[in-house]
């Protein structure tokens, strides 16, 4: 399957000789977890058994909520208070379930930053990094439903806004939103068809993970080199890998440990940090909150939205050449949308023939800075819409779009990268020494 020669599953007693013939299940697993994996990953490759933990407990932790929660305007904010104080075990289930959800995206960019530096999207991998980004917008879309759950003020407000832009898009925006909602308002016939919907998804994300391991099971995993397994014998893929078990799934576990003891302090000490206290009051239609703030992990697209004002000169061209169908609203929401369909481009985008930042001078450069800027584009997305923020939020979302669409496709072309090592094996033994083989 991985087109890196390794052992396969051999049935041994006559019950699993009995099952292989009719249902090869074992073999699957078994091929799935012995798979052969570069020697070399560092620590940024513990991201993805973090995220599929984050996966499990959200579904875990969700499924016993909504055994108690009450999907209707009048009750759903009273059937969260009833979690928190009536349920045995009710306000630990539910603070795992929103710290969760912030762990999930902690991994998730962390993952995706690793991808972007160390080249994982580039041939052959460029299907495990679309299907990525459409599990990262399926979160988006569950985490965003599952926010309006509570009932809250932000999440009346927050649903108000979010929903609102789809009525910015020309003719169709008004008809779109109102299917959307099912009604001319957020409402019941809202809440309780994002209940639904975030029931629904997360197990869709979960389909798609497994199309995304199965794509890089296909193709081998990318390593800090960016340099591929040797393929041509077996002797040789050998010497540059090991099987996934148990070597990486001790270190992953072990990494996995490591971050919830962080989580598990901040779910029973401080389990309100990264909430807004607005979503403590009932959901009110005819009190608008003095800030309506998105959870911390959409804030950098968030602040793209927001930046692209009516007196911007890209957005005043767009709305002269479309006779005024582009209007600012409407901008903002493509430069939304773009800015991840931009990411979503990077394998085509990105020219350089060399796959680790390791190895690219001027890259690594502009990889920093696009860290930097998204940081930045978190924090502006929590501030006031007004200068000096609005002008920040401008040039971060400038840098953004220029990342993939300018300088990703130039310094391919300008750059002159380093020597990279010949193989993994090499890169092994420079960083942990050469294993001496044991005497005969
Ligand atoms: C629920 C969400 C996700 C899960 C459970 C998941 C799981 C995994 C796992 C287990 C790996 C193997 C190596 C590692 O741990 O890094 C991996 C690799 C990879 N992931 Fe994800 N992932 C998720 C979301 C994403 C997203 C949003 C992207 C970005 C678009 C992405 C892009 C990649 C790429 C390019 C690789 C290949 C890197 C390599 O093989 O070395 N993943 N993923």
């Amino acid at each position: 399957m991985s087109g890196i020669p390794h052992d396969h599953y051999e049935p041994k007693t006559n019950g699993e000789k009995w099952l292989h013939s009719r249902l090869p299940i074992v073999g699957l697993l078994y091929d799935t977890i012995m798979i052969p994996t570069p020697k070399n990953l560092n620590w940024m490759w513990i991201w993805g058994i973090v995220l599929t933990f984050c996966l499990a407990l959200q579904i875990v932790t969700g499924i016993i909520l909504a055994m108690h929660y009450t999907p209707q305007v009048d009750m759903a904010f009273a059937s969260i208070e009833h979690i928190m104080r009536n349920v045995n075990g009710g306000h630990f289930i539910r603070y795992l379930h929103m710290n969760g959800a912030s762990l999930f995206f902690v991994a998730v960019y962390l993952h995706i930053f690793r991808g972007l530096y160390y080249g994982s999207y580039k041939a052959p991998r460029e299907i495990t990094w679309i299907i990525g980004m459409l599990i990262y917008l399926a979160m988006m879309g569950t985490a965003f439903m599952g926010y309006v759950l509570p009932w809250g003020q932000m999440s009346f407000w927050g649903a108000t806004v979010i929903t609102g832009l789809f009525g910015a898009i020309p003719f169709i925006g008004e008809s779109i939103q109102t299917w959307l909602l099912g009604g001319p308002a957020v409402g019941n016939a809202t809440l309780n068809r994002f209940f639904s919907l975030h029931y629904l998804l997360p197990f869709v994300i979960a389909a798609l993970v497994a199309l995304h391991i199965w794509a890089f099971h296909t193709t081998g995993n990318n390593n800090p080199t960016g340099v591929d397994v040797r393929r041509s014998s077996k002797t040789e893929a050998e010497k540059d890998t090991v099987s996934f078990w148990p070597y990486f799934v001790i270190k992953d576990l072990f990494a996995l440990a490591v971050i919830l003891v962080v989580f598990f302090a901040i779910v029973g000490f401080m389990p309100n940090y990264l909430g807004h206290p607005d979503n403590y009051i009932e959901a009110n239609p005819l009190v608008t909150p003095a800030h309506i703030v998105p959870e911390w992990y959409f804030l950098p697209f968030y602040a793209i939205l927001r930046a692209f004002t009516a007196d911007v000169w890209v957005v005043m061209f767009a709305n002269w050449i479309t006779g005024g169908i582009v209007d600012a609203k409407f901008f903002g929401v493509l430069a939304m949308f773009g800015a991840i369909a931009v990411m979503a481009l990077a394998p085509w985008l990105d020219t350089s023939s060399v796959r680790s930042g390791r190895y690219r001078p001027m890259f690594k450069w502009w990889f920093w800075l696009l860290a930097i800027d998204f940081v930045v584009l978190m924090w502006v997305g929590a501030m006031p819409a007004e200068p000096p923020y609005s002008t920040i939020s401008l040039i971060a979302s400038g840098y953004w779009f220029a990342y993939f669409l300018v300088i990703l496709p130039l310094l391919g072309v300008i750059e002159k990268p380093e020597a990279q090592p010949a193989t993994i094996e090499e890169d092994f033994d420079a960083h942990y020494g050469k294993a001496e083989t044991p005497a005969e």
